[in-house]
This record gives C-alpha cells, sequence and structure tokens, in this order.
C-alpha cells in the first residue's frame, strides 16, 4: 500500500498494525555473532547502519568468506551480456503519465469498469454502474497479474493470444460510487456493499491482438470474474478443522469470497494461485479476540464497514453475504449459527484454474495462513517435488517456503500436490547462512519448541495452550514461526526465481519501525524507510534443501546509496536508478529481474517506477514511471517478451483520462516501436 490513497480509510493505523511481539533475534545476539556477510549498504542513508555494520565488520577477518558464503550466493556461469540492459533509463517524473524509454509506446488498457463478462455492461464514468454491473466488470485496484497463452494446455507458447488474470487488491470508495460511501441511520446500502465485494477479487480476461498489434478483448467463455462473494471450496490440512466450521458450511470445508488479492504466483501445471494479503481489516469484533484474530490484527471495526449493509429488504441469503464479515460471538451461539470463524476461512493461497471456468477457486491451506504477499514456484524437475516461496507482507513478519510430499510429474500434476507437504520458515543467521524450519508437530525440534511456549503459557505476549494438530498449526501459522525461531524480517513482498541461476530473490520494502536494537545481518537499516532486495540460493541448488547461503542483492535508497561486497562497490545509485520501496518482482523469461516501487512518492523519488536489473552485474536502469500518486505493481510479458503488462494501482486521478477527474486503474501495454524484446 502506498502512502498516497485517496481512501481515507488507509490512514487507519490499524490497517496493517505491527502484530509481531515474539522478539525473535534479540540484539545482545546480533552483537554477539560474527557477522561474516560482507555486503553491506554506505552513502548518504547509511549513518544509523554504520553503527552496526561497522561493529560486526570490524570483527569479520574475511577468512570465513572462503567457504560457503561469499558475496554472490552461487557461481553464476552465464554471460552477462545475455541480460544487459539496452534502453536508455528514463528520468524521475512527477508528470501525471505514464513514462517509458524512448523507442518505447505505452497504453492503458482493461481500466476499472471495463465490461468483460455476462451482459457487458458499459462502464458509466459517473460511477453510477450497481453492484451487479460491477460483478461483470474488472475490479478496482489492480495489483499482480500472469498472461496464459491460449494454448498453453496442448503445449503452445501464443504470445499474440492469451487469458490475462489479474488480481484487485482492494479499493478506493471514493472514485467507486458516484459520492463516497454513504451511510443511513448508521448503516451501508447493501448495494453500495454488493459493488465493493465485487470490485475485489480477480479478473479473467480472454486477450487477442490484432494485425495491426493492438490487444483487445474476445467476447469468450473464458472471461470470469471472481469476487469476494464467489464460492471457494477448502483444501489440505485445515480442511475441515473446527475452527473454519461456519453457518454456510458447517464442516469447515467451503466459504466464500477471496480479499485483498496482492501478488500471485502461476503454478507449473497452468492454474494461477491469487494471495490474500490483508484480509484481516474487513472483519470486524467487537467481542474478545481469539489468538488467531490478535496475531492477525482483526479489530473491533472493520476497514469497509461491509458487516453494517442495511438487512432492509434483503432476503436471509442475501444479507447472509454480508453480515458474516461480523465475526463477534453471539452470546449463547456457536459456529453453526454465527459467524465467528470466518476469518479462519481467509489468509490463504487461492487457485484458479483460468482454463476451466467452472472449476471453483480452491483455498490451498498448506501453503499457510498468513499475510500472503503473493507466491513463486521454484522452476519443477520431473520426479522431484514441488516447491514454492511466499513472503508475509508486515513489519517483522517472516518468508516461508513449501514443498510437496509427493513428486512432480508433467503429465499428471495438478494442484493436489498442494494439500500435503511441509511448511517451513525461514532463519537468517548473521554468517549469511540460513536455514528452514519446519512448522509441523511432526517434527521433534519443532514440537519440543511447541511443548516448551505451552509451559511458558504465552508466545509474543498472546495466551498460548498449544497446538490442537496440524491443522491448527496452519491456522495460526504466524505464531509456529514465532514458536520455530524464524527471523523478522523488513516486510517481504514479492517473490522471483532466477530462470537460469535458481537464485531466489525477495523485495523487504521498508521497516519504519526496526529499532537499532533489532538489526541484523538480513535486515540491517534501522529506521528502514527505503528497504532492500535479498537474495539466496538453496543448498546445492537443491530447492528442497533445509539450508540456504543468502546476500543482499541492492540496497535501495537516493543518489549514492552503496551495496559493498567484500569492500568493492557493487552498486552506487545515481538518477539513472535511485528507488525506494521495492515490492513487485519478476524475472522475465529471459533472465532480466523486473523491480517495482510503492513507496514515498516525493522528492528525489518522485512518482513510483519500475527498474529493470542485470541480475549477473547488477547494472539497474529505471525503465517506466507512473502517474501521480500511483503505485507500480504487477508486471508480466507475453513469452516472446514482445509484449509488456504492468499495473497502476490507485492513480490520484485524471488518469487514465486527463480529461476526467475520477481514476481508473488500469493495465498499462508497452510494446518497443522496432517491435523488439522488452528490456534488451
Ligand atoms: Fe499488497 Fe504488500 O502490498
Ligand atoms: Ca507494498
Ligand atoms: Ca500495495
Ligand atoms: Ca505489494
Amino acid at each position: 500500500m502506498a502512502k498516497h490513497d485517496l481512501d481515507p480509510n488507509y490512514l487507519d493505523p490499524n490497517y496493517e498494525p505491527v502484530v509481531n511481539h515474539s522478539e525473535n533475534t534479540p540484539f545482545h545476539q546480533v552483537l554477539a555473532a560474527r557477522m561474516q556477510r560482507r555486503t553491506v549498504m554506505k552513502g548518504t542513508v547509511g549513518a544509523a547502519l554504520a553503527s552496526v555494520m561497522g561493529l560486526g565488520l570490524a570483527g569479520c577477518g574475511g577468512d570465513s568468506d572462503g567457504d560457503s558464503s561469499t558475496g554472490t550466493t552461487t557461481t553464476n556461469t552465464r554471460n552477462p551480456e545475455d541480460t544487459a540492459l539496452g534502453f536508455k533509463a528514463v528520468p524521475v517524473s512527477d508528470a501525471n503519465e505514464v513514462v517509458v524509454p524512448e523507442g518505447y509506446s505505452a497504453e492503458a488498457f482493461l481500466p476499472w469498469g471495463t465490461p468483460i463478462t455476462g451482459g457487458y455492461p458499459e462502464f458509466r464514468t459517473d460511477a453510477s454502474n450497481t453492484g451487479e454491473e460491477q460483478e461483470q466488470q474488472v475490479g478496482m485496484h489492480h495489483d499482480g497479474m500472469h498472461f496464459f497463452p491460449i494454448d498453453l494446455k496442448s503445449g503452445g507458447s501464443s504470445s499474440t493470444e492469451g487469458l490475462l488474470v489479474m488480481n484487485h487488491e482492494y479499493i478506493n470508495q471514493k472514485a467507486l460510487h458516484p459520492a463516497g460511501a454513504t451511510y443511513v441511520n448508521g448503516l451501508r446500502p447493501a448495494d453500495e456493499v454488493r459493488k465493493e465485494i465485487a470490485a475485489h477479487g480477480v479478473s479473467i480476461v480472454h486477450i487477442k491482438q490484432d494485425s495491426n498489434g493492438t490487444w483487445d478483448i474476445v467476447m469468450s467463455d473464458y472471461n470470469r470474474r471472481i469476487t469476494g462473494g464467489t464460492e471457494m471450496d477448502i483444501s489440505g490440512p485445515a480442511r475441515g478443522f473446527s475452527k473454519l466450521a461456519t453457518p454456510f458450511s458447517t464442516d469447515g470445508t467451503a466459504t466464500r469470497g477471496t480479499l485483498n488479492n496482492c501478488s500471485m504466483g502461476p503454478t507449473p501445471w497452468g492454474t494461477y494461485l491469487a494471495a490474500e494479503e490483508n484480509w484481516h481489516g474487513y472483519f470486524a469484533n467487537s467481542g474478545e479476540r481469539t489468538k488467531e484474530q490478535t496475531r492477525h490484527g482483526v479489530g473491533s471495526s472493520s476497514r469497509y464497514d461491509w458487516e453494517l449493509a442495511d438487512p432492509n429488504g434483503l432476503l436471509d441469503a442475501e444479507y447472509d453475504q454480508y453480515k458474516r464479515f461480523d465475526v463477534t460471538p453471539v452470546e449463547g451461539g456457536s459456529a453453526a449459527t454465527d459467524y465467528r470463524n470466518e476469518a479462519n476461512t481467509f489468509g490463504y493461497l487461492v487457485e484458479i484454474d483460468p482454463f476451466v471456468p467452472e472449476k471453483k477457486p480452491v483455498k490451498r491451506t498448506a501453503l499457510g495462513r498468513f499475510g500472503h504477499e503473493g507466491v513463486i514456484f521454484a522452476p519443477v524437475e520431473e520426479g522431484k517435488p514441488v516447491v514454492c516461496y511466499s513472503g508475509d507482507d508486515s513489519r517483522f513478519e517472516y518468508i516461508y517456503k513449501f514443498v510437496s510430499d509427493q513428486p512432480y510429474y508433467s503429465d499428471t500434476a495438478n494442484g493436489s500436490l498442494l494439500d500435503s507437504g511441509t511448511l517451513y520458515v525461514a532463519r537468517f543467521n548473521n554468517d549469511g547462512t540460513g536455514e528452514w524450519l519446519p512448522l509441523s508437530l511432526e517434527d521433534a525440534n519443532f514440537k519440543a519448541k511447541v511443548d516448551a511456549a505451552v509451559a511458558r503459557g504465552v508466545v509474543g505476549g498472546i495466551d498460548f495452550e498449544g497446538f490442537e494438530n496440524q491443522a491448527d498449526v496452519i491456522v495460526n501459522t504466524r505464531l509456529a514461526a514465532d514458536i520455530a525461531g524464524a527471523t523478522p524480517m523488513d516486510r517481504p513482498e514479492w517473490g522471483a526465481v532466477d530462470p537460469v541461476s535458481g537464485e531466489v530473490y525477495f523485495t523487504l520494502t521498508n521497516n519504519d519501525e526496526r529499532l537499532d536494537s533489532q538489526t541484523n545481518a538480513a535486515n540491517p537499516v534501522a529506521g528502514n524507510t527505503t528497504g532492500h532486495i535479498i537474495r539466496w540460493s538453496e543448498a546445492g541448488n537443491d530447492h528442497s534443501a533445509m539450508s540456504f547461503d543468502w546476500d543482499i542483492f541492492v540496497f535501495a535508497g537516493e543518489q549514492g546509496t552503496e551495496t559493498v561486497v567484500d569492500d568493492e562497490v557493487i552498486v552506487s545509485l545515481t538518477d539513472d536508478n535511485i528507488f525506494n520501496s521495492p515490492d513487485g518482482l519478476w524475472f522475465d523469461y529471459n533472465g532480466r529481474l523486473w523491480i517495482q516501487t510503492d513507496g514515498s512518492d516525493a522528492a528525489p523519488y518522485e512518482n513510483n517506477m519500475m527498474l529493470a536489473a542485470n541480475p549477473v552485474t547488477r547494472e539497474i536502469k529505471r525503465f517506466f514511471v507512473g502517474p501521480v500518486g500511483c503505485e507500480v505493481t504487477g508486471v508480466v510479458t507475453t513469452p516472446d517478451t514482445k509484449t509488456m503488462f504492468v499495473n497502476i494501482q490507485h492513480p490520484d486521478g485524471y488518469w487514465p483520462n486527463a480529461n476526467v477527474e475520477r481514476p481508473r486503474d488500469a493495465t498499462v501495454i508497452v510494446t518497443r516501436n522496432d517491435g523488439g524484446v522488452i528490456g534488451a
């Protein structure tokens, strides 16, 4: 979320509260550790850092860097020319338009409200479309996105026709309705709530390029809206668990809707996983909160007041869609009669098959329950487990990895591979190594830590009496990770896996609350307002390994911010590449790394942007700048890397139409005027 947002509720400090009070990795341990990492930050923002890192480095003789943990995490034998950046960097910009390099073009596509299905109801610029109409139109606040070639299932890789699937993270109520959110006698008009729920979720849009190179919507049966109200199945360990039972599904096997879908991940078998990030803000509990609510920040009121929909004139079944957002236990009630457990059916990765419109989305609970920013799969190998990574985007939260029990075979692979496996959480040691800690009651070490926590009776200030079973571990993934001893990070956002080297990259967007006493080698900046990008290589380059070597790829910041490896300045940011708060991250099919920002849009950075990086040389160039007030989030290309789709979320206004004040989130199509490969 950018600070700059028309949504007044965004300023609610409870929106993304710090809820990890577990104090993993205390300062005295950091100081005691010989900081053998040689990747340090210097430059204009490094003053606070120098005291911490300088102390650590003084004790680092450098002799221990010769083994597994040198500055770069793998021996990368590729030719840096393969991922060279051939364009001229664009300057920072505060213009209310998209800026791309010389020789490139950019055009807005699929703005919020574009009709894509059903009766294809036309968008009305006064925002007077109904909830029912919004259910047939592109949602709001475009975010993570993937392009599925239309012939993917038959082994093809079309770059001229496909299914563009995108998330709609949240909404701007002021823009969504003619006069913003309204209340009558303290209640919300029900159709406003219906429209808000419909503006969330996922859009699947069949698109095709004509002979002139113009992309259009194909009116086909693939086109589909999945919203905050769509019926979904629950699979994996938490399926059927008592804490997921609701009046809608008394056996805890189904729920309605996916919310706050930030980033995503395409699976190796051609489906789409939408991440549920800040779902906690949609629920209200005015009574006593459970530990699974407290550890996620569910509060006494909700962000959009959907639970206050006016029931007058609604059928019971209609009202049920809204009242479920009030998760307060009713006196004398139960999970079968009130929605005390509704929030426990959110916080997952949701699998959607874009090629099978009649198939219900499935919440894959084995991948954990937290503020999933997104998910990224490691390259698959026949006969080996499926591995994917997911970050929990909140200050001091963690990075997770899932390893399937069953091996991958391309002929038979499907989503059931994600239903059984082990969920791990990352510990980043100060010497540049790291470990994956299993969150499984079958693991003796984890079980012993859980038992010790039960004996203490408290975890991070939350009363703790143990886990009922593995389903309970999943529902309380954050608490389980606290107990395991994971490293609290500076807000893990998107991950990306280098298709050539196999290295895993994660953006750590910022963490203004990290104190000096809470720094460590992987999160070395106190009051980290600009963020950094971390990367690691799994032991033996095996993604199911239990250990890894990590490195900081780059520190974001102002001109002169340096990333120093083994006393050599590898990156020193200039006018061509200053950036802050890296968020979106994606390797294209040629191995160029794309970095998107969601940060301060004041000088010297100005509007949010997207940069390209050469992962071999760490050369970084600004490629794209968004309009005023937006964040730039979501990027994918066609397989030939000649059409790029980039999402613009929450522009301020007069964009994409400079004559219309009401802003519309939109996808931007970027092409090279000579038809060449983007970025080359
Ligand atoms: Fe939805 Fe973490 O940004
Ligand atoms: Ca963000
Ligand atoms: Ca965001
Ligand atoms: Ca994000």
